[in-house]
């Protein structure tokens, strides 16, 4: 049964990993032109996105697909690797559409344990099986915001056996590679693998830092040969002339995306002190979002944070019922948050 509709409207969102800056000016700009060739059917192969995304990230065109999100390729990918009798590997307390698009193509989905609210990759790697299609990576992670490094990705990589495919899921690449630098760590190698011709699929999107979670637009690196299958299971048209054009634009705004990571780490930071100062423990993030156990039932929770106008994700359905996420919002979103959070942490 559906849920019942919600009066959200007012309410302060957080509880999606949407960016709450909004997407660029000039992609806002880019949209609505292109809104006014809505009668003419998009490209199919998104040659200009790619080709853009292929000069900046220095990888071939063919190295490259567009898609309708990556909820949507997360489901294609599945469908296309797995099929009833074999499995695919992730984490624990991760990405829900793993657990979505597994079951969709008929697959088993082991989910190895977290350590310390973070991947456990020898786990992983332990579980990987005859059986084993696909390896389920998002670094970092939704809903713990935690991230494994280059050199543990690496690792990982060199024990996996030829059959399994790794999808690794860099949703939040950009607030990770920022935080990265900050915090003087190497967070990925992956277009690195692409040159290495490992068995792998990188995926990004322009849902998170480039604010265009409504249009639905991501992208994936890889090997020719696994994208072109992947182009062929995609659905003809998938990516809207006004999302092609949104995401080209996006990409030339450089200064949108940087005052977006910026804020992000100042609203991060205020979010974190905030909730160690009511005494909540938070995990420390990578990505625009924060992981807190609230040490009561959190769903209950977060229906009183919903009464008071802010949403928040309680992580009961992950199997966390004392969990929740909070997705980074503006300067005067988070300042909301952590009062209506004092207001209903008082015993
Ligand atoms: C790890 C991860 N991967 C993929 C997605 C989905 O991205 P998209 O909006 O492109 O479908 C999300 C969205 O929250 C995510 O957290």
């Amino acid at each position: 049964m559906s849920e019942p509709p919600r009066n959200i409207s007012r309410c302060i969102k957080l509880d999606a990993n949407e960016s709450p800056f909004g997407a660029s000016p000039r992609a806002i700009e880019a949209m609505r032109r292109a809104a006014e060739k809505a009668n003419i059917y998009p490209d199919n192969s998104a040659r200009e996105l790619r080709e853009k995304l292929a000069g900046i990230h220095r990888v071939g065109f063919d190295q490259v697909l567009v898609s309708a999100g990556l909820t949507d390729l997360l489901g294609i990918i599945a469908r296309l690797l797995l099929k009833p009798g074999s499995n695919a590997v992730t984490s624990q307390r991760s990405f829900i559409h793993y657990v979505t698009a597994t079951r969709q193509a008929g697959g088993e989905l082991i989910e190895v344990p977290m350590q310390n609210d973070g991947f456990d990759l020898r786990g992983i790697a332990s579980a990987v099986n005859e059986k084993t299609r696909i390896v389920f990576l998002a670094n970092p992670n939704n809903p713990t915001g935690t991230l494994f490094d280059a050199v543990a990705t690496d690792e990982l990589l060199d024990q996996l056996p030829d059959h399994v495919t790794v999808i690794l899921d860099e949703a939040y690449y950009e607030y990770a590679q920022y935080f990265a630098g900050e915090r003087g760590i190497q967070y990925s190698h992956s277009v690195e693998y692409l040159r290495q011709k490992r068995n792998l699929l990188v995926l990004r999107t322009f849902s998170k830092v480039y604010g265009l979670a409504g249009v639905r637009v991501g992208y994936a690196f890889g090997a020719p040969g696994i994208l072109k299958q992947v182009a062929e299971a995609q659905s003809t048209f998938a990516v809207s002339v006004i999302a092609q054009a949104g995401a080209l634009a996006a990409l030339d705004d450089r200064d949108h995306v940087q005052q977006a990571l910026e804020s992000n780490a100042r609203g991060m930071k205020f979010l974190f002190d905030g909730l160690c100062r009511l005494g909540l423990c938070p995990v420390p993030s990578w990505a625009n979002f924060v992981y807190c156990d609230v040490r009561q039932d959190a769903a209950a929770f977060a229906a009183r944070m919903e009464e008071r106008g802010v949403l928040i994700r309680s992580l009961a359905p992950w199997g966390a019922a004392t969990a929740v996420r909070v997705t980074v919002g503006t300067a005067e979103q988070n300042q909301a948050f952590l009062q209506t959070c004092e207001k209903v942490l008082e015993p």
